[in-house]
């Protein structure tokens, strides 16, 4: 048994928790780079939290540059063992409308500036992605959303874009029709395959802000319909993320699904 402790990727009024005790912002170097900011630190309900704002307070960081590596690298140093990641999305799928949750299970990862993995050269590792997100801390999530009276969706697959543009409607159309993913952002990628290369456990929470640009009923998207959604859904996102410290315990079991132990057969470098 070893002890939990959480990590929270997200945006703006995620951290803003009440009741974290012993609250310290900290600053954590990491041979991939700076991370995003400072990881805030504290406890709640007995369970140690690190939360990392994705794009850096005051929003430096594009999707593009959002430092993914030393994001993952930092929270990995500090201890966390499970990550939740929570990102604004759009919505492929009628039913899953603008201020639902999606507890997200599958990508598609359309990324393609962005490094995306810790084995390079020197020593080279292959780990399943196969599945990418854990299912024991989704369930965690969609019972903390339930639990705190969001409507919220298990299952989904999340198309990850490069951006920072958003997408054209004959893309919107072919994701959605041809390739079937649920939801799009440009944020989830590669931060869950890096995040299974340091055997964390990932779970990811898309808050729907709109409809993409597909649906005949809605207009195009629109940053400030984004950034309202987002500011209503605040306060949701942060009763969801309250409500996991309970649900997961202080102690830990070793993931059922071995998200904790991918590397174990993915080294093909020879030990020195
Ligand atoms: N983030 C929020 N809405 C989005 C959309 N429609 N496409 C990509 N990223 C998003």
């Amino acid at each position: 048994m070893t002890k939990t402790m959480i990590g929270v990727i997200g945006g703006s009024g995620i951290y803003d928790i009440d009741g974290l005790q012993d609250a310290t912002w900290q600053s954590v170097e990491s041979p991939w780079g700076a991370p995003s900011d400072q990881i805030l630190t504290g406890t709640l309900d007995g369970v140690p939290m690190a939360f990392l704002p994705r794009h850096g307070r005051g929003h430096v960081h594009s999707p593009t540059t959002v430092p993914y590596r030393a994001n993952i690298d930092a929270l990995k140093r500090l201890g966390v063992t499970d990550v939740i990641s929570v990102s604004a999305c759009g919505s492929f799928r009628e039913e899953y409308a603008p201020g639902h949750f999606v507890v997200v299970d599958q990508f598609i990862d359309r990324t393609f500036a962005r490094e995306k993995s810790f084995f390079g050269s020197g020593c080279v590792a292959h780990v399943s992605v196969a599945h990418p997100t854990c299912p024991r801390l989704g369930d965690a999530c969609y019972a903390a959303g339930q639990a705190a009276g969001i409507t919220i969706h298990k299952g989904g697959t999340y198309l990850a874009m490069e951006g920072p543009q958003f997408s054209t409607l004959a893309e919107s159309k072919m994701y959605r029709e041809q390739w079937g993913a649920d939801v799009i952002g440009m944020t989830n990628m590669p931060e869950a395959k890096l995040a299974r290369e340091a055997e964390l456990c990932y779970a990811s929470i898309a808050m729907v802000t709109d409809y993409d640009s597909w649906h005949p009923d809605h207009g195009e998207v629109d940053v400030t319909e984004i950034i309202k959604t987002l500011m209503g859904n605040a306060d949701k996102g942060r009763a969801l993320v309250r409500g996991l410290p309970a649900l997961l315990g202080a102690d830990r079991a070793p993931c059922p699904h071995g998200c904790d132990r991918a590397l174990e057969f993915a080294i093909l470098t020879a030990p020195e």
